[in-house]
C-alpha cells in the first residue's frame, strides 16, 4: 500500500515490530517513536501512515499520540529540553530551574528558540527521582542540575552538538537500531 510520508526504511522498521506483539495493534508505542524519528515529528500525515499499517483507525493513533508527552505533535527544536516537574525534582529546586532555562533561552513553556534550536517543554516525572533537578534532552539524561550547570549543557550543546555533562542515555535501543 502507499504511504503518504513514510518511507519504505521506516515501513519496515514498524513491521519488523510485529513479530514482538500476538496482535500488530500492540505494536503501536514503537511504531509512533519509529514515525516521529523519521519525520521529527507527528504529523497528521505520519499518524494517518500509522493506522494503516497497523490497521486502526486514525483516532485511536491520535489518542495514544496525544496521551504521551515523548510525542511531538508539532515540530520541536534541535534540542528538545523536557524538565521534570514532579515533586522530588520541585523538592530540590526543578521551579527555578525551570525559571531560569526559559530565561536564559528567551522562552515560554511549549515554545522553542527563534532559531529553532531549543525547544523547552515540562514533563512528568522521568524515573530519575534520587538525582535531580533534572532534564532530557533529545535522549540524554542530565542529572544533579544547577542554574549554572544548565548554562554550561546549552552552551556545550551550542557549541559542539553535545555535553560531556550527559549522565546516562534514555533508550528505545530495539526500535533506534532499525532507523
Ligand atoms: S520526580 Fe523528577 S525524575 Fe522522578
Amino acid at each position: 500500500m502507499k504511504l503518504k510520508i513514510l518511507s519504505d526504511h521506516a515501513k519496515s522498521a514498524i513491521e519488523a515490530e510485529f513479530v514482538k506483539y500476538p496482535d500488530k495493534r500492540s505494536a503501536l508505542l514503537p511504531a509512533l517513536w519509529i514515525a516521529q524519528k523519521e519525520v521529527g515529528y507527528l504529523s497528521e500525515s505520519a499518524m494517518m501512515d500509522v493506522a494503516v499499517l497497523l490497521d486502526l483507525t486514525p483516532v485511536q493513533v491520535y489518542e495514544v499520540a496525544t496521551f504521551y508527552t515523548m510525542y511531538h505533535l508539532k515540530p520541536v527544536g534541535k534540542y528538545h529540553i523536557q524538565v521534570c516537574k514532579t515533586l522530588s525534582c520541585a523538592l530540590v529546586g526543578a521551579g527555578k530551574l525551570i525559571e531560569h532555562i526559559s530565561q536564559r533561552l528567551g522562552v515560554e513553556i511549549g515554545g522553542t528558540t527563534e532559531e529553532g534550536l531549543f525547544s523547552l517543554q515540562l514533563v512528568g516525572c522521568l524515573a530519575s527521582c534520587g538525582s535531580g533537578p533534572m532534564m532530557q534532552i533529545n535522549e540524554d539524561y542530565y542529572e544533579f542540575l544547577t542554574p549554572e550547570k544548565v548554562d554550561r549543557i546549552l552552551e556545550d550543546l551550542r557549541r559542539d552538538g553535545k555535553s560531556p555533562l550527559a549522565s546516562r542515555p534514555f533508550r528505545l535501543p530495539m526500535v533506534e537500531e532499525k532507523v
